[in-house]
C-alpha cells in the first residue's frame, strides 16, 4: 500500500495530473465545500489522483467520507467548489450546463447509489432512456438482453415501485451499460444484493471492461468487489488517505 500524503507522492501525483490529455481521469487538487447553516463544511480536501485509460479503481472508506461526492464531481453531475477533473483531455469543470450534459451522454455511464430510476417508465423502458435521449431509436433488443443477463427477463414490463431494491439496482445497472460507456462510475454497485446476484453484477461490470475497455470506477464497502479491482483508492474524512495497487485474486483487468 502506498500512503499518498507524504510530500514526494503528492508532487509525484500532481505532476501526473498535468498528463490529463492522456488519461481517462485526472483530479488536480479537488476540493468541495457545501453551506451548513451558517457554516460552510468542508467534504472533500485538496484531493489529486489519475486514472489511466481502462483502469478499475475501487473507492472505499468510512460512510460520510465523501466517496458518492468524489465520484459525482467526476462525473460532471456536481461542481467542485476548487480543483480541475480532466475527462478524456477535457476539463469538464469548465464546462457549461448543457456542453456538460452533452459530454455525459456520449462517455459516461452512472449508477446512483440510490438508483434514480424513472418511475412513470417499466424497467425495459427505463434501460433504452439514455439511447432515446440520444436520438437513437434501435436498441430494445439490447436492452432486453441486458435485463436479461441481471436476471430481470420476467420483469421487463414492471414499474420501478413494482420491483424489490435490489431489482431497481440491477435495472440501473443495465441503464448504465446500454450506451457501453468509456467511463462508467457505480456507486455501490453490488451494495443490496445477494452475494449470487452481486458476483453477476462484478462479471457484468467485467465484460464491459474487457469488451469495451471501460474504465471502471466504482464505489464499494463490497470486499468481494474490492478485492478484484488492481487499485483502490481510499477516503476519510474528505481526504485521499491511500491509493493502493494490488493484485487482484482473480483477473479482473
Ligand atoms: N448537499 C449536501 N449538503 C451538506 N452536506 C452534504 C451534502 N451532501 C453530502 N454532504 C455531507 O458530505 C459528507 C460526505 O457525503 P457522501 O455522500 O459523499 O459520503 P459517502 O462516503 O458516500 O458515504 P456513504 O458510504 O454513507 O454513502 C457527509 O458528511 C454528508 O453528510
Ligand atoms: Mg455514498
Amino acid at each position: 500500500m502506498v500512503v499518498v500524503n507524504s510530500p514526494s507522492s503528492q508532487t509525484l501525483r500532481a505532476d501526473a495530473s498535468t498528463q490529463g490529455a492522456s488519461s481517462a481521469i485526472a483530479v488536480h487538487n479537488l476540493g468541495m465545500q457545501l453551506p451548513a447553516g451558517q457554516h460552510l463544511i468542508t467534504i472533500l480536501q485538496t484531493i489529486s489522483f489519475t486514472i489511466p485509460t481502462g483502469q478499475i479503481v475501487a473507492i472505499m472508506g468510512p460512510s460520510g467520507s465523501g466517496k458518492s461526492t468524489l465520484l459525482g464531481l467526476m462525473a460532471g453531475l456536481d461542481r467542485p467548489t476548487a480543483g480541475s477533473i480532466v475527462i478524456q483531455g477535457t476539463d469538464i469543470t469548465t464546462l457549461n450546463e448543457s456542453e456538460m450534459a452533452r459530454f455525459r451522454r456520449s462517455h459516461i455511464g452512472y449508477v446512483f447509489q440510490a438508483f434514480h430510476l424513472i418511475p412513470t417508465l417499466t424497467a425495459l423502458e427505463n434501460v433504452l432512456l439514455p439511447l432515446e435521449l440520444q436520438g437513437r431509436s434501435q436498441g430494445k433488443d439490447r436492452a432486453q438482453a441486458l435485463l436479461q443477463s441481471v436476471g430481470l427477463e420476467h420483469r421487463l414490463h414492471h414499474y420501478p415501485i413494482q420491483l424489490s431494491g435490489g431489482e431497481q439496482q440491477r435495472v440501473a445497472l443495465a441503464r448504465a451499460f446500454i450506451s457501453q460507456p468509456s467511463i462508467l462510475f457505480a456507486d455501490e454497485p453490488t451494495g443490496n444484493l445477494d452475494s449470487q446476484t452481486g458476483e453477476r453484477i462484478i462479471e457484468l461490470l467485467w465484460q464491459l471492461h474487457q469488451e469495451h475497455g471501460s474504465t471502471l470506477v466504482l464505489v464499494t464497502h463490497d470486499p468481494s468487489l474490492a478485492k478484484q479491482a488492481p487499485r483502490i483508492l481510499t477516503l476519510r474524512d474528505g481526504h485521499l488517505i491511500a491509493d493502493s495497487d494490488h493484485h487482484p485474486e482473480t483477473h479482473f483487468s
